[in-house]
């Protein structure tokens, strides 16, 4: 099992699609392990977008995340990082796949919707910026014994 930290950024929040975009991830079998909903300031978007702090796209980029509250997640699942990615699409909704969050639901080259760690060490640095320790709960769906199997259980 896998962890990765998702938002969902202003523009979902603000669009009513959190509920949607939700929907689809616990339709695929990925599993709530924490959430909160607040509003995100320059110096912890500063340390997430930490790669990007030098492209010209960042400023627009803090400005868009800071403005309205987002939804944090963490998702639990066999290969969550991958299997999310794939969810959401291209970056960008005018280049994404119908099918993908992304692609289902914007347009925008500013606006995706959608943040989800990108590999197994922004993951963890990612989660860790967002949550304590003893903010993740863990337990199990009663469902779970039907969407993974022995194997992916361990
Ligand atoms: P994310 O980190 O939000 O999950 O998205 P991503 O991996 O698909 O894209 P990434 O390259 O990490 O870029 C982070 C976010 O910066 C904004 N962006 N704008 N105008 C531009 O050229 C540009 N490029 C990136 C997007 O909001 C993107 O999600
Ligand atoms: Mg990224």
């Amino acid at each position: 099992m896998e962890r990765t930290l998702i938002i969902f950024k202003p523009d979902a929040v603000q669009r009513g699609l959190m509920g949607r975009i939700l929907t689809r991830f616990e339709e695929k079998g990925l599993k709530v392990v924490a959430a909160r909903f607040r509003r995100l300031n320059e110096e912890l978007l500063a340390k997430h977008y930490e790669a990007h702090k030098e492209r010209p796209f960042y400023p627009g980029l803090v400005r868009f995340m800071s403005e309205s509250p987002v939804l944090v997640l963490v998702l639990e699942g066999v290969d969550a990082i991958a299997v999310c990615r794939k969810m959401m699409g291209a970056t960008f909704g005018r280049d994404a796949e119908p099918g993908t969050l992304r692609g289902d639901f914007g347009v925008s080259r500013s606006y995706n919707l959608i943040h989800g760690s990108d590999s197994p060490e922004a993951a963890e640095r990612e989660v860790s910026l967002f949550f304590d320790a003893d903010e993740i709960v863990e337990w199990q769906p009663a469902g779970h014994k039907w969407v993974y199997d022995a194997e992916d259980l361990g």
